[in-house]
């Protein structure tokens, strides 16, 4: 159970206070020139001294947090290890590595297509951050809407950065990509006709959110691991690709895989690779929480990297305004957007509402964390210090019954903690939620390097410098049907020529070139969570 602090207590009864004034008075949105103003001085892609340029690789003399950069410039796993190139464990059309929306989608597709596939997983199937999405996925199929709306909503969220290719697939195949879920089985939020229930998340003009409750990435996971269950596609789980293999010709054949509970080391061979290893949330960029499952460790983009393809937009991260500030135990959690979208408004300790609580995700984290560090109005908290999320506030919108209904998660998971967000506001603070950039590719899902495709959150250029809600939802389907296709029908002519780990050897020449000795082993596989002090 939480016990709040007297300072708590004090705050909340002001929040209560103004709640119907502030209830019949929205706070109002931003100008352009404010946005870029709270942007430029509060978001942390702005701090300058967590940057450093890389000095090898496809993106040298580009800006990249310390983290990623020490593990870009990583030293490989493969060096000191005696690798037998000629005798594959497995030797297959389609190798996808990562185990959770993206890798399924493009599994699933690629079998379709006929494609002799395999999933490659360092967790279970499902372990990732897919299922802890909670408040939905996007798609323009309403009347009022249109995919051209959605595309200019998604690229004015993501500061006009956004390769117009990708967004337009995107959006376009967005509706498909609903009906193709339905057909499997998800179970999207409906009407008492039937119609499904859309609402807005931030930066959206229309209502084009699908949500099951407050756990659509549960759900939507949780049907997709039925698919590939179902098609008996092979699933080597607790086993990480730890390098990307090519062949003479400088394509990608393959991978090294590392068993996590034996140790011991193995080779896929394929005619093409699909790389969905998802984010990087458990790197705690900057020192900030993270709302990510516990594997999300930028794999995917040292695997690229070393293997020649460029990343794009490495540089920017995605703070959710709304990450657990208090209780402790779930600190940096997430609370779904949707709970704003239903109404919930943020506050700070006087009881004042300071920002419009549907701006962009980078907009309002921004504002937080002005209001706490600039302003001065935040609320103590265990870990550091926080703002209220007014969520009585849905019920008042709502009416009765709504918070249960529509956002049971949130719900319970303050429950279990004795705070009940029908009657008492939340804290809340932003929380390490999205690696904007990653791996760049074409509009057929491949990287630089041939025969190698990605899907997912470790792609970068779709959503540009910023995500809107529900759009990553939606670009797990998208890229992931996308890369399996393309995977596949490539699979269909590809002859692979003699396995080489050739790059790597090459990566590590340009390293020591730089003067670059690299302190830790890439990629890092999981978060390093041993106390630093002993
Ligand atoms: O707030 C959320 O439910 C998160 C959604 C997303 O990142 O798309």
């Amino acid at each position: 159970m939480y016990t709040y602090t007297e300072e708590q207590i004090a705050s909340m009864k002001k929040v209560e206070a103004t709640r119907q004034e502030r209830y019949e008075n929205l706070f109002p949105r931003m100008s352009a020139e404010e946005k870029e103003a709270v942007l430029k001085e509060n978001h942390p892609d702005y701090i300058e001294s967590a940057y450093e340029n890389l000095r090898v690789g496809p993106n040298k003399g580009d800006k990249v947090l310390h983290e990623l950069a020490e593990l870009l410039q990583g030293k490989s796993r493969v060096l000191d290890m005696n690798i037998d190139l000629n005798n594959p464990a497995y030797d297959v059309d389609v190798l996808v590595i990562g185990g959770g929306g993206a890798g399924a989608s493009a599994a699933i597709t690629a079998h379709k297509n006929g494609a002799n596939v395999m999933m490659v997983t360092k967790l279970r199937i499902g372990d990732a951050n897919t299922m802890m999405a909670e408040g939905g996925i996007q798609a323009a199929d309403k009347e009022n809407d249109s995919p051209a709306i959605h595309y200019l909503d998604a690229f004015g969220g993501g500061h006009f950065a956004a390769k117009p290719e990708l967004l337009k697939k995107l959006v376009y195949e967005a509706p498909d990509a609903i009906k193709w879920l339905s057909d499997l089985g998800v179970m999207f939020d409906k009407d008492e006709n039937g119609n499904m229930i859309t609402t807005h998340g931030g930066g959206t003009s229309r209502k084009r959110m699908h949500a099951c409750k407050d756990y659509s990435g549960a759900e939507i996971m949780r049907t997709l691991r039925d698919e590939v269950l179902n098609r008996e596609i092979p699933i080597v789980d607790f086993t990480a690709a730890i390098e990307i293999v090519k062949d003479e010709n400088g394509n990608a054949a393959g991978a090294v895989l590392l068993n996590m509970e034996t140790g011991e080391v193995s080779v896929a061979k394929a005619k093409t690779v699909i790389i969905a290893t998802g984010g990087a949330g458990r790197l705690h960029y900057q020192g900030f929480p993270t709302s990510n499952h516990y594997g999300a460790t930028a794999d995917g983009l040292v695997l690229a990297y070393r293997a020649g393809a460029k990343l794009l937009y490495a540089d920017t991260l995605q703070y959710h305004p709304t990450g657990v500030a208090e209780p402790t135990q779930i600190f940096g959690a997430l609370v779904t957007e949707k709970v704003r979208s239903l109404g919930a408004q943020l506050v700070n300790k006087e009881g004042k509402a300071f920002v419009y609580s549907l701006e962009t995700r980078d907009v309002t984290a921004s504002s937080i964390i002005r209001e706490c560090r600039v302003r001065h109005n935040s609320i103590k908290t265990t870990d550091g210090e926080g703002v209220w999320l007014d969520t009585p506030m849905i019920e008042l919108i709502g009416g009765p019954g709504t918070i249960e209904k529509r956002i049971p998660a949130m719900y319970r998971m303050f429950g279990k903690y004795g705070i009940d967000i029908r009657k008492e506001p939340i804290l809340v603070y932003p929380t390490l939620h999205y690696q904007n950039g990653g791996i760049d590719i074409a509009a057929n899902g491949e990287a630089g390097v041939k025969n190698l495709f990605v899907a997912g959150e470790a792609v970068g250029g779709i959503h540009g410098r910023n995500r809107l809600m529900g759009n990553s939802l939606l670009d797990i389907i998208v890229f992931g049907r996308n890369a399996g296709h393309f995977a596949a029908e490539r699979a269909k002519e590809v002859t692979v020529g003699k396995l080489t780990l050739a790059h790597v050897d090459a990566f590590e020449k340009e390293l020591e070139e730089a003067g670059i000795r690299p302190q830790k082993l890439s990629p890092q596989i999981l978060p390093d969570y041993r106390r630093k002090d002993m």
